[in-house]
């Protein structure tokens, strides 16, 4: 058993006065998920200053066999970031470790703390005249760490990938107290295994990440945004071939969104409006931008959308006049989780089939979780471009929200099989968390578990970090 009285002492004594919360109150906000699925207790919320400090207090966790909980934003929505209900795990926050370290523009780099938001990295690149492409709908709250530590997709994956593909290089502090200091820049560097590969994705099971060399890319000099009304998912898949095979470089974001996504938001979100005459059951949001000057998007947004307006597939469409205009029609495409939440409790399903499965994903998907629960809501939206549906379920109107949730599992490998059949993955971006590890034996046995064991085994041998998230128990 640990001392965990003496483990509190000596964290206060590195950490300081401003570095360790303990009261109830001020905890609660780090025990609980996003998503209220999860609820655990915390004997303390750690928040050092700065690298020394985190690697001095893991090496004081790991002496005392305490385990240790990292967390960003807490936005996660697979329930990767909280505690467990027995209240023997400490949480790690990075909040305080937030500063930009340097920003070259000639490089195209911006090298920053992990407890800085994503929001706080977007703004730091465009301050030296770059964009860092990564934009999800929670880039307020959402950290480096956080989205380095679950390799977060978003609206930008189709052009630019997802967050692994924007890292250069990391410092981490491993569960042991020591400091790897991968803080290149280099475009090249072919020395031996790729460790900052090791821990993107690794969901906070492997080290802290507490800061990262992102790599950005030019700002654009033309956006065009568009909301179209489209006939079917096969519609939608059309068009977003359209837009592909006239300029590939040019599609910035490309996302669906059914219509009962859309009346959700549109009943919950104040001052989302339809900027359409009226409403559709599928919807299309396409941004293209181009850093080129002088490139004519608008023309070539115009073109796509008369062929397709004449080929049936779309409508009705509307290309965005103004910034304010762009943004209110992101809006109602960010807004889709938190309408969501608002009418009621849903099971999510963030997968991903081949792109060109999309239609034949959301067709069987809806079929199968209507027939196992008459009145099931279906709400598939999400990034098309890159095959990955939110394939969410919102509760029958009807229903108790608890028995619903009862039922998450029976609907989520309902869905999944849909997926498996479609060469698919049962996690394109959200992660696995403490939502999925059941499925990680059945999706990723064998050789694959086995070796994902033993990296966690080399690593982290007490199995201190982040305990009960991804890997499944023994
Ligand atoms: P947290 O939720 O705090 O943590 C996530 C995981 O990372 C946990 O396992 C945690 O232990 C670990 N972790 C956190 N910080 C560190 C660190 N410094 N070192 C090591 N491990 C760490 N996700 C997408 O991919 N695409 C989307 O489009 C998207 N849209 C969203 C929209 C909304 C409204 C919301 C609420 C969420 C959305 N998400 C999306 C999910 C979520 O925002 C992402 O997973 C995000 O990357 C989590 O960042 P965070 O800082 O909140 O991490
Ligand atoms: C999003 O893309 O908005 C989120 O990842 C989706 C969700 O809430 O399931
Ligand atoms: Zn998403």
């Amino acid at each position: 058993m640990a001392d965990l009285p003496a483990l509190l002492r000596r964290l206060q004594e590195i950490l300081g006065p401003a570095g360790m919360l303990t009261e109830p109150a001020d905890t609660a906000p780090f025990v609980a998920d996003w998503r209220r699925l999860y609820s655990g207790r915390t004997p303390a919320v750690l928040r050092p200053a700065n690298t020394a400090e985190l690697a001095s207090a893991m090496a004081a966790c790991a002496a005392a066999g305490v385990g240790v909980v990292p967390q960003g934003g807490n936005t996660s929505m697979v329930g990767g970031a909280v505690p467990d209900e027995d209240g023997s795990q400490v949480v790690l926050t990075l909040a305080r470790m937030n500063r930009v370290r340097a920003a070259d523009a000639v490089d195209q780099t911006l090298t920053i703390e992990a407890g800085a938001t994503l929001k706080a990295a977007q703004d730091a690149a465009e301050a030296i005249g770059c964009l860092l492409p990564l934009s999800i709908g929670s880039e307020g709250s959402a950290q480096v760490g956080g989205i380095l530590a679950t390799n977060a997709g978003g609206n930008n994956t189709v052009r630019y990938g997802n967050a692994r593909d924007m890292v250069l290089g990391l410092e981490v502090v491993l569960p042991d107290g020591q400091v790897w200091n991968g803080l290149r820049r280099l475009r090249k560097d072919n020395t031996g295994y790729c460790l900052r590969q090791l821990f993107v994705g690794s969901e906070g099971t492997l080290g802290i990440i507490t800061a990262a060399v992102l790599k950005l890319v030019p700002r654009p000099r033309e956006v065009e945004v568009a909301l179209c009304a489209v006939a079917s998912p096969e519609a939608a898949l059309a068009l977003f071939h359209r837009f592909y095979t006239n300029d590939p470089a040019a599609v910035q974001a490309f996302e669906y969104m059914a219509g009962t996504g859309m009346d959700f938001v549109l009943r919950h979100i104040e001052g989302a409006v339809l900027p359409l005459s009226e409403r559709a059951a599928h919807y299309v949001l396409v941004e293209l931008a181009t850093p080129r000057p002088q490139a004519g998007l608008r023309g070539a947004m115009e073109a796509v959308l008369e062929a397709a307006l004449e080929a049936g597939e779309v409508s009705n469409a509307v290309i965005a006049e103004s910034g304010a205009q762009r943004a209110a029609i992101w809006r109602l495409r960010e807004e889709h989780s938190e309408g969501q939440k608002r009418e009621g409790a849903s099971v999510k399903n963030d997968v991903s089939v081949p792109v060109s499965k999309v239609p034949e994903l959301i067709a069987r998907a809806s079929e199968a979780c209507r027939a196992l629960m008459p009145g099931i809501r279906v709400v598939p939206f999400g990034h098309m471009g890159d095959g990955n549906i939110h394939f969410n379920l919102e509760q029958p109107v009807d229903m108790d929200a608890a028995a619903f949730l009862a039922r998450d599992h029976e609907i989520m490998d309902t869905v999944c099989a849909v997926v498996r059949d479609l060469d698919g993955s049962f996690s394109a971006e959200h992660g696995i968390g403490k939502l999925k590890p059941y499925m990680m034996p059945d999706w990723r046995g064998g050789a694959e578990l086995g070796l994902m064991r033993a990296i966690k085994d080399a690593i982290d041998p007490a199995g201190l970090m982040n305990p009960g998230k991804v890997l499944p128990c023994v």
